[in-house]
């Protein structure tokens, strides 16, 4: 099986990006590795900092290597951690990737911390990636009245700055902010800034992750691919099915969860399925 980052070259050579959807269950899990099994994709899970204390690290690393064994190309991303001592202990239970999120804190303090996990990281597992994030484009990913707090143009990256970071830091894989915000606004997410992604693109060099992927237009999405965007982040979307699904599997007298939950594995599995369509050009 290729490495993840063998497979984010095939996705540079063939301009597609790979998906990343969170979970935080065997639910979620299995809408995800069969639906990318189904269109014979690779695939990302990410369990954030939360969604791995729910569904268990060494249970997601143990289900995520067993699939590997199968020779299926899933693999499994420490999402959005906020400290050091969170990070190690992720690293040390074998993700194939980490997110270092200090978006919220100064320049500095941003490049001392991922620095500092990145040298964790590849002094224990040199095949780790890790990503490291610059501008603020907010932390949760829900249904959200209006833009959070702290999110605006001036947040957006700056592509020198972008450069900077990753000398100074050694990370792999860099998460922009670009006009894309965690979670879904009701009054409309905005538009992504095609150009700035470009800019980016052009300068820096790796792999560039679109976070808060719910609610951003198929045009846009296919636009932010064509500009350098290889990873895809879904999260808000996932959720939303999922609940609307065990809603009506709930509507029934069915006491045996896998069956009431199995309208939830389906909810999730269409948007698993469009999503990871659009994203490979398929
Ligand atoms: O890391 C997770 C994502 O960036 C998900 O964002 O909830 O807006 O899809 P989303
Ligand atoms: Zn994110």
């Amino acid at each position: 099986m290729k490495s993840l980052r063998e497979y984010l070259s095939w996705a540079e050579e063939k301009c597609v990006a790979i998906g990343h959807f969170n979970i935080s269950d065997s639910e979620g899990f299995k809408a995800v590795t069969e639906t990318a099994h189904e269109l014979n994709l690779p695939v990302i899970i990410g369990v954030s900092e939360g969604e791995r204390e729910f569904i268990g690290l060494a249970e997601a690393v143990a289900m995520v290597k067993t699939i590997q064994n199968n020779n299926q190309p899933v693999f499994l991303n420490a999402d959005h951690t906020y400290s050091i001592e969170k990070a190690k202990i992720a690293i040390d239970a074998g993700v194939d990737c980490i997110i270092i999120d200090a978006a919220e804190k100064s320049l500095e303090e941003n490049t001392k911390l991922t620095k500092e996990i990145v040298d964790y990281a590849k002094s224990k597992n040199p095949k780790i990636l890790v990503e490291g994030e610059i501008g603020f484009i907010g932390k949760s990913s829900n249904l959200l009245e209006s833009l959070p707090e702290g999110v605006s143009v001036e947040t957006q990256t700056d592509p020198k700055e972008a450069l900077q970071f990753i000398k100074n830091t050694g990370i792999d894989l860099l998460a922009p902010s670009v006009g894309n915000v965690h979670g879904i606004v009701k009054t409309g997410n905005p538009k992504l800034n095609i150009e700035r992604i470009k800019a980016i693109k052009d300068i820096v060099g790796i792999p560039l992750v679109l976070h808060g992927g719910s609610g951003i237009t198929d045009d846009n999405f296919k636009k932010a691919i064509k500009a350098g965007i290889r990873i895809i982040h879904i999260n808000t979307e996932l959720r939303v099915a999922y609940k609307e699904g065990i809603r009506e599997g709930l509507k029934s007298r069915e006491v045996a969860p896998y069956k009431f939950l199995a309208e939830g594995v389906e909810e999730m599995k269409e948007v698993v399925k469009e999503r990871l369509k659009l994203f490979n050009n398929l």
